[in-house]
C-alpha cells in the first residue's frame, strides 16, 4: 500500500515532503535525544562540572523543602522532581514513569499532593514543598501513616510506597475518617507495579486510625 505523505514549509519556503513512517521514526529520536540530554546533565551536574551559562543567575531560587529554606539553582524546564532528586539529594522521591501516569513521584506543595515530575521547579517560588523525608519529627518519631505502613507491612518492593504515603498524607488532611473506598478514592492516581492495592490500602487505613489517636 503507497505510505501517506506529510509535507512543511522549510524556513527558505521550499516545500518537502515526509513519509508518516519517517516523520514517527523523527519524532522517537528526538525524544531520545532529549532523555540522554537529561542524563548528561544530571552526571555533569553531580560533577560539579556544569557549565556556567547567560541569565545562570535568574535560575536561582529559594526552594523551601521540608521546612527550610535552600538555594538552588534549576533550569527553566526543570521539574520538581528533577530538583528534589539531582539538586537536594532527596531521592525517597521516586520517578516511576516521569509523565504523570504513576504517582511514584507525589510531594505536598502547599498540603496538597502534586505529581513533582510533571511540576517546573520555577513555578513553586514562595510554597512549601514537603516530600517523604520531612514526615518524620525531628526527634525521629515517623509520621503516622508511615507508622501504619510499618504496622501492616502493607507493600512488596515498596518502591510506590512514598508515593502512596504522600498522596495518603495530603488526603487526610482533608478527610481525617474516611472509609476504606472514600482512602481508596483519594489515593486512587497512584499504581503500584506489584499490585498490592489490598494490603497498601489496609496500611493506609491503619495510618489514618494512628494519625486520629495521636
Ligand atoms: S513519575 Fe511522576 S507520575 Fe510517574
Ligand atoms: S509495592 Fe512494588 S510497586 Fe508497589
Amino acid at each position: 500500500m503507497e505510505e501517506k505523505t506529510m509535507t512543511a514549509d522549510t524556513p527558505n519556503d521550499t516545500r518537502s515532503s515526509v513519509s508518516r513512517r519517517t516523520f514517527i521514526k523523527g519524532v522517537i529520536a528526538s525524544g531520545a535525544v532529549v532523555s540522554s540530554a537529561g542524563y548528561l546533565w544530571r552526571s555533569s551536574a553531580v560533577l560539579g562540572q556544569q557549565p556556567s551559562a547567560r541569565g545562570s543567575v535568574e535560575r536561582l531560587m529559594t526552594l523551601n523543602g521540608n521546612g527550610k529554606d535552600r538555594r538552588v539553582d534549576v533550569l527553566k524546564q526543570e521539574t520538581l522532581a528533577t530538583t528534589l532528586r539531582y539538586n537536594l539529594g532527596l531521592t525517597g522521591t521516586k520517578l516511576g514513569c516521569d509523565r504523570v501516569e504513576c504517582g511514584a513521584c507525589t510531594v505536598l506543595v502547599d498540603d496538597v499532593p502534586h505529581y513533582s515530575c510533571s511540576v517546573l521547579t520555577q513555578t513553586v517560588r514562595g510554597k512549601k514543598i514537603v516530600t517523604i523525608e520531612g514526615l518524620a519529627a525531628d526527634n525521629g518519631t515517623l509520621h503516622p501513616v508511615q507508622q501504619g505502613v510499618i504496622d501492616e507491612q502493607g507493600f512488596q518492593c515498596a518502591f510506590c510506597m512514598s508515593g502512596f504515603v504522600m498522596s495518603a498524607v495530603g488526603y487526610l488532611k482533608t478527610n481525617p475518617n474516611p472509609t476504606r473506598a472514600e482512602l481508596a478514592h483519594g489515593v486512587s492516581g497512584n499504581l503500584c507495579r506489584c499490585q498490592d492495592y489490598d494490603k497498601i490500602l489496609t496500611a493506609l487505613m491503619r495510618g489514618a486510625e494512628n494519625m486520629r489517636k495521636a
